[in-house]
This record gives structure tokens, C-alpha cells and sequence, in this order.
């Protein structure tokens, strides 16, 4: 300890490096933080037993429901590690044997399969193109033919920025399957999301995404219709099995503590200050707030003569857009935007690798951060030689803000 030295941020970042290294994040995630979510991380490590810690867990189970509109029939669940271990977690519900439904619209969806391969389950998959969805049709007639205990979805596909039609596909097949699984990591916070009305059975999230906390967590609500399938006897790990994390939820939401296994805590305090954010903001706000940025992105990219990955204007997401480049590189975009001052996301689609970019608009964007993106992005498209029409998506976005 004797021999290291703290120097003062000042001292060691000249006032340009400080202008230099300003970004504006418009990635898909993690996405900027709110600094009230910063300061309730800045403290010391407290016991897990602490009555502030259980007060932080307590009223963030609260807010959780609140977040995915489920009313208290649904138990929540704050876990740590992320949307792969809340995903991974769904195991819990399964036996030996059981059929499984994977509906893909990319690779997140895809994740189901590769999770579930680790399993003894018998898993069934229907996939669909690049920036399409699954049609509810052939939701239907799958269903309809073989019993599925659990089917999974994903509200928003995150690798091309497509929204599946959730509501109306549980409509559909609510007769039909067991427990509808929703993983809603780029939707919850930004889309309309409505666990009990909906009727899905378990929706899942990550921190890090469109609630604008520090990556760590998963989020899970749960129906008590799924809560039944909740047995001793599953398929699932030792860590991600629900049934040790039960406990946790039940005696934090009472108020007092309890462990299974040692939480996040500082992460844990960030969550709970970002969902007591969006509880302020009112979720149906947030929502249009999301809304009214993802559109003037929209508005910008086809006003510059670019197509979005979306295919069908019903598809389109509040909180991620996939850009189709013509003639330029996506590495060659994103590394140059960056000295713009903006940093966005490759396109991860193995159907499209290299051929599109993402721009991740969740969390706490605004609509000048949709002018500035749409601005700097021009900039850069057209410096690297990119058939676009410069100052067109600028003049498209500011229309539909106006
Ligand atoms: C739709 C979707 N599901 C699951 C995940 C996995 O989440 P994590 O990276 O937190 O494990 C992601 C990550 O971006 C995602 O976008």
C-alpha cells in the first residue's frame, strides 16, 4: 500500500484530453448512467444483513414489479449476473424430457437453443430471417401440434433491432403451452410491457439495458401459474436454480435478510436507484420518451438514403436500430465515429456481419441525443466515401422532432 500514489484526475488529464475523450454513448448496451445511480454506488461495502441493504433489496422487488406491470400474484427475482443467467435461470421450471419452444428472430433468440443444448430437453426451434420475426401463424400451428411445457420469445431482437409482436402472439398460444418465457432485455424500461395483462408467465431483464443501471443483474417477474412448475426436482444448476434464490426474494420482501449466495451489493444500490427513476418518471412517459428518440433516428437514417435492418414498420424498436451501410465497412464507421464523439454498436448478425451498424437508444436518451447521433453519423459516412445525401438526415430527424 506504501508505494502507490493517487494522483487527482486533474493532474493527470489536461483540459483537451478531458474535451477528447466527452462521448455521447448510443450503444446497445450497457448505456449511460444517470449520476444519482452513480452516487448510490459510491460507498463502502455493507453486510448483506444490514438494514440498509435489505431496505435497497426490499424496494427494489417492489419496483421490479412495477417495471414488468405485474401485480403481486408474480414473485420477483433480482439475481446476480445478467440477461444470460436470468435466461439460464428459466431452467428451474423444466424436468427431464421436457419439449421446449425456441422462437428466434436473431441471435439472442438463438441463445435460448444454445443454452438449452446443455440440457436434457427436447428442444424444437422456428427461426426467422434477418430482420423479420416469426409469423404468429406458424406460432400457431407448431403449438397446436405438439404440447411445448415452455416456449421462449424476445420482445426486442437485439442484434438487428426487431420487436416481436408479444401480446398478440401470447393470445394466440396462451391455450396451447404451459409457461411463456419473454426475455425482454432491450424492451423492459422502453417498450410496452405488460407481464399480467399480457399474461406471460415468466419476463426477464438485465440492468444494464433500458433502466439505465451498471451491468450485474438479471431481473425476472414469475406468475403463479409458473410458480406451480417451480419443483425440488429440475434440470436446472446449483447457482441458477430459483429454488435457492426463493428464500432470498421471500425474506428480503418481508424485510429481512437472508443468503444464499453473496449479491452485488453496490450494484444492487445503482438498481435500486435507477428503478426508483423510472418509477418517477412514469413508465408510460419513459416509454413515449423512448418512442419520440427512436423515431427521429429512424427519420434521419432514411432521410440520408439509408435503409434500416427492421423490415416491416411494425417491427421497428424504441430502442435499437440496425443501420444497412452500402458501400463502407461497419469497423471503418464505428472506428471513425468515435472521433466524432459517438460511439455505436457493430451489427452481430451472421447473415449481415459487416454489412450494417446498430445505434442503441435506451435508457436515458434524449432527442438531441438523436440530432447529435444522426449528425456526427452523416459526418462520418460521407468522409469515408458512403453514398449518402449529407445534411438530408439532419433536416429529417430535426422535421419529425418539430
Ligand atoms: C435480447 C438480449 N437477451 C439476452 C442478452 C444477454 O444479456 P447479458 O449480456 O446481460 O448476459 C442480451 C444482451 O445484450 C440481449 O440483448
Amino acid at each position: 500500500m506504501k508505494d502507490r500514489i493517487f494522483y487527482p484526475l486533474s493532474s493527470i488529464l489536461l483540459p483537451m484530453d478531458l474535451v477528447k475523450n466527452k462521448k455521447l454513448l448510443m450503444h446497445v448496451g450497457p448505456v449511460d448512467i444517470y449520476e444519482e445511480v452513480l452516487y448510490a454506488g459510491l460507498k463502502n461495502n455493507v453486510g448483506f444483513t444490514s438494514e440498509e441493504f435489505v431496505n435497497a433489496f426490499q424496494s427494489s422487488l417492489k419496483r421490479v414489479r412495477y417495471l414488468f406491470q405485474a401485480d403481486q400474484t408474480y414473485q420477483p427475482f433480482i439475481i446476480p449476473g445478467g440477461g444470460t443467467s436470468a435466461m439460464e435461470s428459466v431452467t428451474s421450471f423444466l424436468s427431464r424430457g421436457d419439449k421446449v419452444l425456441v422462437v428466434t428472430n436473431g441471435v439472442f433468440g438463438d441463445r435460448w437453443l444454445n443454452i438449452f443444448k446443455k440440457y436434457p430437453v427436447e428442444v424444437d426451434c422456428l427461426k426467422a430471417d434477418a430482420g423479420d420475426y416469426v409469423g404468429i401463424e406458424s406460432i400457431r400451428e407448431k403449438v397446436k401440434q405438439k404440447h411445448y411445457k415452455l416456449i421462449t420469445f424476445t420482445h426486442v431482437e437485439t442484434s438487428t433491432g426487431v420487436r416481436h409482436p408479444i401480446k398478440e402472439s401470447v393470445e394466440e398460444i396462451r391455450d396451447y403451452v404451459d409457461i411463456i418465457v419473454v426475455d425482454g432485455v432491450s424492451s423492459v424500461g422502453a417498450e410496452e410491457v405488460k407481464a399480467k395483462d399480457w399474461n406471460v408467465d415468466i419476463y426477464l431483464t438485465a440492468s444494464q439495458k433500458a433502466i439505465g443501471a451498471p451491468p450485474g443483474l438479471g431481473l425476472l417477474v414469475v406468475s403463479e401459474n409458473a410458480m406451480k412448475n417451480l419443483k425440488g426436482e429440475n434440470i436446472a444448476g446449483y447457482y441458477l436454480d430459483l429454488n435457492n434464490w426463493l428464500p432470498v426474494m421471500r425474506g428480503m420482501e418481508e424485510g429481512k435478510s437472508a443468503y444464499f449466495s453473496t449479491l452485488p451489493v453496490h450494484t444492487v444500490f445503482m438498481l435500486n436507484e435507477a428503478l426508483k427513476l423510472v418509477q418517477d418518471e412514469g413508465i408510460e412517459n419513459r416509454i413515449k420518451r423512448h418512442e419520440k428518440v427512436a423515431g427521429a433516428i429512424r427519420a434521419g437514417i432514411e432521410g440520408m438514403g439509408l435503409n434500416v435492418v427492421a423490415k416491416k414498420p411494425e417491427a421497428y424498436s424504441n430502442t435499437v436500430t440496425g443501420v444497412m451501410l452500402k458501400k463502407v465497412k461497419a469497423q471503418d464507421v464505428l472506428a471513425e465515429i468515435v472521433k466524432e464523439g459517438v460511439e455505436l454498436a457493430p451489427g452481430v448478425h451472421p447473415s449481415l456481419q459487416g454489412k450494417y451498424i446498430r445505434i442503441g437508444h435506451m435508457g436515458w436518451v434524449t432527442p438531441n441525443d438523436a440530432v447529435v447521433t444522426i449528425s456526427a453519423l452523416e459526418r462520418t459516412l460521407k468522409r469515408l466515401g458512403e453514398d449518402i445525401k449529407i445534411g438530408e438526415g439532419v433536416k429529417a430527424t430535426q422535421s419529425y422532432l418539430s
